[in-house]
């Protein structure tokens, strides 16, 4: 099997018959089969069975008992048993139009990249389908909000949301995934960095039914982007507090030993940075390395800036208490916050840079 073709389906009872018919069209002469997976309440399982009966390529169903993760959860579990690696995930309602499939999977074979994107903002795109002025823009400000906050992830990704993409399964890190509703293509993005392409592809007019899209999928959305975005910012945080605390357990254990306080704190903040690296290489950047410069080059990056951060940062106290009159706790917790915000950043653009 070279490709796989995976459809989510949610109620989509009157779309299924055209939209076999017309991928069967599309894939003549590809060894493609069609993996339904199917959440439906309706009639649509016997639908697929029936026309799958008929089909001259291979049409499976997967009918879920539990609704796991809605339409991400359904993409992921077609992923998971389609016959081929390349997988090609489109919605049951014809919005996404199959003749698009010889670009996408042309796109695909030159070999280049990981996923190839059909996308209704790069090129000759468009979203017409979009049911009304709101959905529209709706759709282009959360895409803009998404890619301001991932720039370098989404640098290349003018659609982030849509639900149209060819994916290589085997750069995939399933485990890592938190599928919630819609936008299945941004949390796969998102956590890990891939090759990607764009196409550009006309959005249509559903050919049956109607969206599911509602407002309990915006919220997912945000749940998601927040997850996605400050997840890392909070396992970044929890590492660097304990870092802290040893620090402070490091120099109350070598002063009672009899070593210099100086030297105590200098031994125990050096450990402290070493740790904390290997720590934040572990589990908060893990999925970011393998496309980073190579792991002693990470760790130059991260030692110079923390041995930096920690000789600005007693100076830029002083000058607070003495010229700011602020006491020496609030300044030092200020310049912490401040230091903890620029690391993290620091950390993200520069040591885990693509
Ligand atoms: N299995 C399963 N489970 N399928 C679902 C579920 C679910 O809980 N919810 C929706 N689907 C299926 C629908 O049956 C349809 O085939 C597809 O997912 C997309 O749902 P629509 O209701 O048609 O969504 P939309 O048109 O508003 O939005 C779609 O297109 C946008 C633009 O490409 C989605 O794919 C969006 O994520 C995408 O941004
Ligand atoms: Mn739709």
């Amino acid at each position: 099997m070279h490709l796989s073709i995976v459809v989510p389906t949610y109620n989509e009872a009157p779309n299924i018959a055209e939209l076999v018919r017309r991928v069967t069209t599309e894939t003549a002469g590809i060894d493609a089969e069609i993996v339904f997976v199917d959440d439906s309440t309706d009639d649509t399982p016997d639908v697929i069975a029936a026309v799958a009966a008929e089909a001259t390529i291979p049409v499976r169903l997967i009918h879920r008992a539990r609704r796991t993760g809605g339409l991400g959860g359904a993409v992921l579990e077609g992923i998971a048993a389609a016959a081929a690696d390349a997988c090609l995930v489109m919605d049951g309602d014809l919005q996404h139009p199959p003749e698009e499939i010889p670009a996408l999977y042309a796109r695909f074979l030159q070999g280049d990249v990981d996923v190839v994107i059909a996308s209704r903002y790069a090129g000759d795109g468009t979203s017409a389908g979009l049911a009304g002025r709101t959905r529209v823009m709706v759709s282009k400000a959360s895409t803009a909000l998404t890619r301001a906050m991932f720039p370098i992830r989404l640098k290349d990704v003018s659609d982030p949301m849509t639900g149209f993409f060819l994916i290589d399964r085997r750069a995939l890190d399933a485990e890592t995934l938190r599928p919630r509703g819609f936008k299945i293509l941004l949390e796969i993005l998102a956590r890990k960095n891939l090759r990607v392409a764009e196409v550009p592809f006309e959005f249509a007019d559903r050919h049956a039914g109607d969206s599911k899209a509602s407002v309990r999928q915006g919220l997912h959305f945000l749940t998601q982007l927040t997850a996605l975005r400050f997840g890392k910012m909070s396992l970044f945080a929890v590492i660097g507090g304990l870092g802290a605390l040893a620090n402070v357990a490091l120099v109350w254990a070598l002063t009672h030993l009899g070593v210099n306080y100086l030297i105590a704190a200098i031994v125990a903040s050096e450990v402290t940075i070493i740790g904390n690296f290997l720590l934040q290489e572990r589990f908060v950047f893990h999925d970011m390395k393998g496309a980073a410069s190579g792991v002693w080059s990470r760790f130059a990056k991260s030692f110079t800036f923390n041995n930096a951060e920690l000789l600005i940062r007693i100076p830029i106290v002083a000058l607070m208490v003495n010229t700011g009159h602020i006491s020496a706790v609030i300044a030092t917790a200020i310049t912490l916050v401040v230091a903890f915000i620029v690391r993290f950043v620091f950390h993200s653009l520069v040591v885990y840079a693509p």
